[in-house]
């Protein structure tokens, strides 16, 4: 009679590291789990999970059968003694094969009904029972989110706000590479892609904060490129709409985010803009994030700007780096000086100048980096009217300018939608005849149609509610841009 031998040391060894491995991996499903899609927390969801156990638990039956089966015929009817004989050897049995076709077909027609159900009930749009919907438009960008809400004229990055028991209907698209949504607690993944809209809907069935993660691989900092669904009482997400149409309060003058305001301004505010709440100010940001992309692509080496969060009442945001990290002062001070150390392959720390330093590093005192951060920090609703941008003591263009030309001018000679306005006082003195620069650029504020310089779009919108004092103070600044 032959011995089983004993299993020889590595591989036994590797059968114990097994045991924990696997439990640690199981312990990721756990339903508390943040990025687990058994604890859910809207119907799609549920119907996803209850369709995955309902399926499972055929499986494992099936598991079960097959396997008891297989052991059991190994046991009873193994070699017991060199003497036994060999069975009668026989080929095929017509009742078993047939039994054994049909078993599976009816299983699979089984499961068929409910994945079939499931598909057509959360296929593209929403059911017209549902009540009021609300559309956003979601686009993948390397490595973060951006969110639109067209009805509500409102942008905004990586945090996604929704009121609960509220269908919201996607449309999903992708400015570069195929990119995947998906929030494991609400809704299911269905990819971004070019160039081809797609969509999907999805219910939030109870306040809270939940993640969401890109799920399909687009490059270095695919696994950073997060986001969160913020899920609101119907009233808390009224009020955040309506937040993000109120100005930020100016801050007060002397105070760090004053001087953080026009830090941002000189190097942060070609790609990133952080004032959508005027109206008119959605589309140009959508304007401003295309002709960025199209600034990056035409030369990807080189180019000084590149599409980037919108950055709106970011000191309502709880996270950066697209929901990589909780935000605080340190956090948002670590990521302005090296952004790359905490999330490898950001665009921002190769494109923008002020990382063109020896380390790589932000060119930037410590106290200029604090009073950015600051100044970013106090990004929320102010309590001025609706529609007032600018300060009423001491009209300063330059604060102007932040506040309302910077997501489509630069003001060296980088083109974004608008051209680049370094020289613009001496362009402007000879561009129209009979006309000097003073009034030239009055009229291009005033009435931008009336003249369009070649190669640029007609899409700046007329600045006569600024105020005659606010448009001299713009133009005084504008003529000093060298
Ligand atoms: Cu975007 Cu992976």
């Amino acid at each position: 009679m032959h011995r089983v031998p004993k299993l020889s040391f590595p591989l036994r060894t590797a059968f114990i590291l097994l045991v924990p491995l696997t439990i640690a991996l199981l312990a990721a499903c756990t339903p508390d789990n943040n990025q687990s899609t058994f604890g859910t927390a809207g119907p799609i969801a549920k119907d996803q999970a209850d369709l995955f156990k309902f399926i499972f638990w055929i499986a494992a039956i099936v598991f079960i059968l097959v396997e008891g089966a297989v052991i059991y015929i190994a046991i009873r009817f193994r070699r017991r003694s060199d003497t036994d004989k060999l069975p009668y050897q026989t080929h095929g049995n017509n009742r078993l094969e047939i039994t054994w076709t049909i078993l599976p077909v009816l299983i699979l027609a089984v499961i068929a009904v409910p994945t079939l159900t499931d598909i057509w009930e959360q296929q593209n749009t929403v059911p017209e029972d549902l009540g009021e919907v609300l559309n956003v438009e979601a686009v993948g960008h390397q490595w973060w989110f951006e969110f639109r809400y067209p009805n509500h004229e409102v942008i905004t990055s990586n945090e996604l706000h929704i009121p609960v028991n509220r269908p919201v209907a996607f449309k999903l698209e992708s400015q570069d590479v195929i990119h995947s949504f998906w929030v494991p607690k609400i809704a299911g993944k269905v990819d971004m892609v070019p160039l081809n809209d797609n969509y999907m809907w999805m219910i939030g069935d109870e306040v809270g904060e939940y993640y969401g993660q890109c799920a399909e691989f687009c490059g270095i900092a695919h696994a950073h490129m997060r986001f969160r669904v913020i899920v609101h009482e119907e009233s808390d997400f009224q009020a955040w709409i309506n937040g993000m149409h109120t100005a930020a309060d100016p801050p007060i003058a002397g105070s760090p985010e004053a001087s953080g305001k026009n830090l941002f301004a000189a190097n942060c505010s070609s790609c990133h803009t952080n004032d959508s709440t005027t109206p008119g100010s959605y589309a140009r940001e959508i304007n401003s994030q295309q002709a960025r992309w199209n600034g990056w692509v035409s030369d990807i080496e080189n180019s000084g700007i590149v599409s980037a969060p919108n950055l709106t009442h970011f000191g309502t945001h709880n996270t950066i780096g697209a929901g990589l990290k909780d935000l605080t002062k340190e956090s948002l001070e670590g990521w302005i000086i090296d952004p790359s150390s905490v999330k490898i392959g950001t665009r921002m720390q190769k494109h923008a100048a002020i990382y063109d330093t020896a380390d790589g590093k932000a060119n930037l005192t410590p106290a200029e980096v604090s009073d950015i951060a600051a100044y970013l920090l106090s990004l929320k609703p102010g309590t001025a009217p609706a529609g007032a941008v600018i300060e009423t003591d001491g009209v300063d263009g330059a604060e102007i300018f932040a506040a309302n030309c910077t997501s489509c001018h630069s003001t060296s000679d980088v083109t974004i939608v608008g051209p680049g306005l370094a020289g613009i006082g001496e362009r402007a003195a000879s561009r129209i005849d009979g006309m000097g620069s003073y009034e030239y650029l009055d009229q291009s504020l005033r009435a931008p149609s009336a003249y369009v310089v070649d190669g640029f779009p007609d899409v700046m919108p007329e600045w006569s509610y600024l105020g005659d004092d606010s448009i001299d103070a713009l133009i005084d600044y504008l003529i000093t841009l060298n």
